[in-house]
Formats: C-alpha cells, sequence, structure tokens
C-alpha cells in the first residue's frame, strides 16, 4: 500500500526504515521523504511507523520470539 503519494513511498519502506533503525517521524522524513511535499500522509505514516515499532518490540521479547518460532 502506498502511504506517501507525492514521494511514491510504501507501507513495506516504512517498516523496512524501522528495520533499520527509524523510531520517529523526523527521522522518517529524513530517510524516506515521507510527508515533504502536501503533508497528507503524515497521520497514516505516523500510524503505520507505530505499529511497525510495536511489532519490532513485541518480537524483541523472549516470549514472543519462542511463540512465534514453535
Ligand atoms: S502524500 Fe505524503 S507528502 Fe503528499
Amino acid at each position: 500500500m502506498i502511504v506517501c503519494v507525492c514521494n511514491n513511498i510504501s507501507e513495506r519502506q516504512i517498516r523496512r526504515a524501522v528495520d533499520r533503525g527509524v523510531a520517529t517521524m523526523p527521522q522518517l522524513r529524513e530517510e524516506l521523504g515521507v510527508g515533504t511535499c502536501c503533508g497528507k500522509c503524515h497521520s497514516c505514516a505516523k500510524t503505520v511507523l507505530r505499529e511497525s515499532l510495536e511489532e519490532r518490540s513485541l518480537e524483541s521479547q523472549p516470549v514472543f520470539a519462542a511463540a512465534i518460532a514453535a
């Protein structure tokens, strides 16, 4: 799904950016250019960023990691 139409940035690209260490909207803006044109994508990009960070947080918890490995 395309999140930022102006810069053609997909949800997948945002998730990959989080994998590389991006953790805030300013970092995401600098890394991918999300929201640097019309700004209408800001809310959606923020949601994808938050969800990606939550997923990474869950994956790093030992109990969760054991559950998904089983
Ligand atoms: S849709 Fe992202 S800046 Fe316009």
